[in-house]
């Protein structure tokens, strides 16, 4: 069909179908990948294969911005067997170390099958000979092994967003054959942690008994010869230097303020930021916050939680019952304790833009990020990125990625909501020489390591793999 040299392959296209003035129109999704991406995507007439986030729609591929866009359409059915399903209610719960309890149904797995092989197939026709195709995440694990052997002549590499759980988890999945010889179908597989690639070596080491040594992994063709894989972290970033310029532009500066305002002028906003998912420990956040009203050791005129929680999955029944469990939180502390001007909690069910964002990271003193598990978070980098003035806090759990990087954060357990709560009071609390010095050595890293660096290190060891395969 066509014939790119270079072939992303993700869950979602870069784009998002909005109506405007009654037409159908794309734009640009926000995500750091796509923003990192670009130059790659411009400077080798790239493609991205990848579904349009509507059940039904089948469309044809399609230019945008200098990229070949190839949709792939997947059914209703489908949305709530391979997505919703196997994608968000088994692989999402039982690699974040089963905050859920993972659901194995025969049938989603069916569909995840069949719909890895739809994007395998897309990404087959669009990459030209001897291309270098990337796939990405948790909903396409299949997709690199049906590659390599629909296309032996590609370059693979798949990178996993989400964390790789421990042996004794991964263990309990009935397809964890499967999966793995799946993944090992790429020449790299990037991991966000050291450890979550640990963890992948070692359940190929127990499911398939073939040798690792270091990052390398020894995988043998039915004919008796061998072929070398990677398996190492490559911890993910953001568009560090797009955020600082938000963070200086006036207008924005001028939002934070009035952010602050409409809040009544508290001493300390707090701030947490996540999608609306289990995994991201708001519950506990809210716990610690109610605690600390009830013993008085912060009040509602002085401290103000705002909590931005934007709505995700919401057909899959965890999601819909920690929406449930949140809001009523929400209203039991802020019914117990706020005042007709000032409120406890500022809940906000809603996403906003960029620049709305960045106002909030400079309006705000102390940021929230208590996550159970996540990959790597990068709101934590973001609000990093945006404090440009050396000021304010990030209270960060060290179930994150980020904290492998951001050890001047104020690291927590957020099981321990004693050892959370008084992480709280020390934020709130903190000099501004210390929050300084703090904040200064994290922007070093996350200025160093941004989006750009993370894709070409990838992309390099893609390429030095590739070279050494032919
Ligand atoms: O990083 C995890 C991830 O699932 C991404 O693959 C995805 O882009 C993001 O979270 C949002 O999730 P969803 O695509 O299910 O809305």
């Amino acid at each position: 069909m066509t014939n790119a040299q270079f072939v992303v392959v993700a869950n979602r296209l870069p784009v998002d179908r909005q109506s405007v003035d009654e037409q159908e129109v794309w734009r640009r999704s926000p995500g750091g990948l796509v923003t990192a991406l670009e130059p790659v995507m411009r400077a080798t007439d790239g493609a991205w294969v990848g579904w349009a986030g509507q059940a039904g729609l089948d469309l044809e591929p399609f230019e945008f911005e200098g990229t070949l866009l190839v949709p792939v359409p997947l059914s209703a059915d489908e949305v709530e067997s391979y997505y919703e399903g196997m994608s968000n209610d088994t692989f999402w719960p039982l690699y974040h170390d089963v905050i859920a309890a993972p659901r194995y149904r025969r049938v989603w797995w069916d569909a995840y099958v069949r719909v890895n092989r739809r994007f395998a197939e897309a990404a087959a026709s669009v990459a030209g000979q001897g291309a270098t195709v990337w796939v990405q995440d948790y909903q396409l694990q299949l997709v690199p092994a049906m590659l390599r052997q629909a296309r032996p002549d590609l370059t693979i590499g798949y990178f996993h967003h989400i964390p790789f759980p421990a042996y004794g988890l991964y263990s309990q999945l009935p397809w964890r054959k499967q999966v793995l010889e799946g993944l090992l179908g790429a020449d790299v597989i990037g991991f966000q942690r050291v450890a979550d690639a640990s963890n992948f070596a070692r359940a190929v080491r127990r499911q398939l008994r073939y040798q690792t040594k270091a990052s390398g992994i020894t995988v043998p063709y039915p004919d008796g010869t061998t072929r070398n894989a990677l398996a190492k972290a490559f911890p993910i970033s953001i568009d560090t230097s797009s955020y600082a310029e938000l963070a200086q532009r006036d207008d924005i500066r001028a939002r934070a303020a009035e952010i602050r305002e409409s809040l009544g002028n508290p001493r300390k906003i707090l701030l947490g930021v996540d999608r609306l998912d289990y995994t991201k420990g708001i519950r506990h956040r809210l716990k610690a916050f109610g605690e600390l009203l009830e013993d008085g050791r912060v009040g509602v005129e002085d401290v103000t939680l705002v909590q931005v929680a934007s709505p995700s999955r919401e057909r899959v029944e965890a999601y819909v019952q920690l929406r449930g469990e949140i809001e009523s939180m929400v209203g039991r502390i802020n019914g117990d304790y706020d005042t007709v001007g000032h409120t406890a909690i500022r809940y906000l069910h809603q996403a906003y833009p960029r620049e709305e964002m960045v106002a909030l990271f400079l309006a705000a003193d102390v940021m929230l990020v208590t996550a159970l598990r996540d990959g790597m978070n990068l709101v934590a980098k973001e609000y990093v990125a945006a404090r440009t003035d050396n000021r304010g806090v990030l209270v960060l759990s060290e179930f994150t990625g980020a904290s492998d990087e951001l050890t001047s954060s104020v690291r927590i357990n957020p099981h321990d909501i004693d050892g959370l709560k008084d992480a709280i009071v020390r934020a709130i609390d903190m000099t501004p020489g210390e929050q300084g010095r703090r904040m200064r050595a994290m922007r070093r890293k996350v200025l160093v390591n941004d989006v750009a660096a993370w894709s070409k290190s990838f992309l390099e060891a893609l390429e030095q793999a590739g070279r050494s395969a032919s």
